[in-house]
């Protein structure tokens, strides 16, 4: 039984002993919030060095190779959308920056500019992981689930098909963000709604899979027509991914009660 003493239960989760999560499977979620979030021991331990910070810590990822690879959506609606996730790129490393310098005497809850530079910085940083999150799991082939993911979808949902009605529900429910996610408080799969980048993320929240409702991400192709839009997110979703973000958010060292 050499494998089972390498883990332990905390609350619902199975945790390994040997290394919370890895630094690899950090990782492969592709995620800023996901490095943000979920530590290795050594570092919660206090035995390993801190990472020394980047003078531009936010680099774009390259996600060009989905142009012209989607079912339904062109390579220039691609394109212009990774336009946009640059330009957040850009600006979350500004402001991290300007932040450095900014006239603290002037701080203020009505307005200031430290007081602006760290409200849009959340909108920034979250436009950066949510983009990073949506392209992240695009590129498959759509259809099903598979393994784990997919009894626990059917658990929460009943099926695939109702699952799928529900996405696009939610999709024309929301103005921003339709966010999927594993709670690591109860260890299940939820739905969140964003109608901006930094408005509702909740925390102890982990992105399964992201749908961007934003005009920007379907006008090219669809113009305002929302429902053929999110028909053709359902066809190019990367479950494989999915499914491993699922893994890895399982192992999450903010489930049960880890919160101090
Ligand atoms: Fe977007």
């Amino acid at each position: 039984m050499a494998g089972k003493s390498e883990k332990e239960v905390i609350g619902n989760f199975e945790v390994s002993k040997a290394g919370l999560v890895t630094r690899r499977e950090i990782l492969a979620m592709g995620a800023v919030a996901a490095a943000g979030a979920l530590v290795t021991p050594a570092f919660a331990a206090g035995t390993a060095s801190a990472p020394t910070a980047a003078a531009e810590p936010y680099v774009a990822k390259d996600f060009s190779g989905l142009q012209g690879k989607l079912d339904g959506l062109s390579a220039s609606q691609i394109e212009q959308h990774i336009k946009l996730y640059k330009g957040y790129i850009g600006k979350s490393n500004e402001l991290r920056s300007k932040l450095k310098d900014v006239d603290l005497t002037s701080a203020n809850a009505t307005y200031s500019a430290v007081r602006e530079m760290l409200v849009e910085q959340s909108f920034a940083v979250n436009g950066v992981i949510y983009h990073e999150f949506y392209f992240g799991n695009l590129g498959g082939k759509g259809g099903d689930p598979s393994g784990e993911l997919k009894s626990a979808m059917e658990e929460r949902w009943g099926s695939i098909a109702k699952f799928n009605d529900f996405l696009k529900a939610a999709g024309k429910s929301v103005r921003g963000w339709v966010v999927v996610g594993f709670n690591t408080r109860g260890g299940f799969i939820d739905t969140f709604g964003l109608d901006t980048h930094n408005i509702g993320s909740p925390a102890n929240f982990v992105p399964l899979l992201v749908l961007d409702v934003y005009e920007h991400a379907y006008m090219v192709d669809y113009g305002i027509d929302r429902a053929k839009y999110l028909d053709a997110f359902l066809k190019n979703v990367d479950w494989d991914v999915v499914g491993k973000r699922f893994s890895i958010a399982r192992k999450h060292p903010m489930g049960a009660e880890a919160t101090i």
